[in-house]
């Protein structure tokens, strides 16, 4: 294929905003991003050689923003599928807490520019103390490319709306393929488990398609969610950090107020916020824990909180409901949230009059500390 012009680059192919095509390109970002690493039983990167991975025993993430949405998510994956230990944590905290570091860790540290401050800070300070490294960027030849020992590309193309989509997308789905390659190495993944895993990976494209009355549905909901005096975003496991990432999408480019939290802990303090002018979206995954959040739901139901549930299953509790598609795999459902998020920030961005790509007070890539 020949490459764009830069006029027809400059253009939004029909869309919007930068970010509106950039969340439609999801799906095909994804093919490039897997492309050459999924085998018929087996994951390939060959970025990287088992030197990287031999004699490690935990893996730190290190990351800011967005990217630490996908590295907190990746935790879930890391230890449930490789059964190594992981931990994450926000590169602005690490650089200043005297960390304890030991080298049978791989730090890994994710960044859709390469160039944020605080996370490049992070890397050199995990070499400096001896560390392999690894890092899982969009952009080649970036300071971090260059500092690593290791790059994963994510393979998204450029990204020019300021709030990420198709970065934390693909930087999620190499996460989630490195964990299947973890634990493949170390022999901990059975053969079926890792046909399982490996079948909704091929998946993930479809599950990105998105389809005229998911965006609709949207579009009619943002203009209910316009003036209430705040949103809670909540989920449970790997639905935490995706409450966390449609929490940040939507204060990002709304600027109204909105939190990610861990579904299971609201009944530890802020329920007390629950009352009609509290939206709650929740994120009810049928594949993980439903039985858990749907009870969560209904507490704060119970209180009158403005309930969005986002779900394959409706529930007469909820009073707004996105459905998604039924599928057999957890993450498949994540990925089809995701969209739902993205657009419903959006769409509530566009009502409120924003600028959607150049949101006020942001820079694309925060390379000062
Ligand atoms: C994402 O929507 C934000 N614009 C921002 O949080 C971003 O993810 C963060 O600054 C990290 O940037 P990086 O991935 O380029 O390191």
């Amino acid at each position: 294929s020949t490459l764009p012009t830069s006029k027809q680059f400059a253009q939004k192919d029909g869309f919007r905003f930068f970010m509106e095509k950039e969340i439609y390109e999801q799906s095909d970002v994804v093919v490039d991003c897997m492309l050459g690493r999924l085998s018929d039983d087996e994951i390939l990167f060959d970025e990287i050689d088992k030197s990287l991975i031999k004699g490690i025993n935990e893996i730190k993430i290190c990351a800011c923003g967005t990217s630490y949405h996908s590295g907190l998510t990746a935790s879930y994956l890391f230890e449930r599928l490789s059964k190594v230990k992981c931990n994450v944590e926000i590169a602005s905290e690490f650089r200043y807490k005297e960390p304890l570091l030991t080298k049978d860790t791989l730090f890994i540290v994710i960044s859709q520019s390469g160039e944020t401050a605080d996370t490049l800070e992070a890397l050199k300070m995990a070499k400096a103390a001896g560390l392999k490294s690894l890092v899982i960027c969009n952009v080649d030849n970036s300071s971090m490319t260059r500092t690593a020992d290791a790059t994963i590309l994510t393979r998204a193309g450029i990204e020019k709306g300021v709030a990420s989509t198709k970065a934390f997308t693909t930087q999620t789905v190499v996460l989630w393929m490195l964990a299947l390659y973890f634990g493949k190495a170390k022999n901990v993944l059975g053969s079926d488990k890792l046909q399982s895993e490996l079948h909704a990976l091929r998946e993930v494209p479809k599950s990105l398609i998105i389809d005229d009355s998911m965006h609709e549905k949207t579009k009619r909901l943002s203009k209910r969610y316009l003036h209430g005096h705040g949103f809670f975003f909540i989920g449970r496991d790997v639905f935490f950090p995706l409450a966390l990432e449609g929490a940040l999408k939507l204060k990002e480019i709304s600027y109204l107020h909105a939190e990610g939290y861990p579904a299971g802990e609201m009944k530890h303090g802020p329920i007390a916020l629950a009352d009609p002018e509290l939206f709650t979206i929740a994120l009810m995954p049928q594949n993980l824990l439903y039985d858990k959040i749907k009870s969560n739901v209904e507490e704060l139901s119970a209180r009158d909180s403005t309930i969005c549930s986002i779900s394959p299953l409706d529930f007469d509790l909820s009073d707004d409901f996105i459905k998604i598609n039924e599928t057999d795999h957890y993450m498949l459902e994540f990925f089809e949230m995701l969209i739902a998020l993205q657009l419903l920030s959006m769409e509530i961005s566009v009502r409120l009059g924003n600028d959607v790509d150049m949101p006020r007070n942001l820079a694309k890539s925060v390379t000062v500390e």
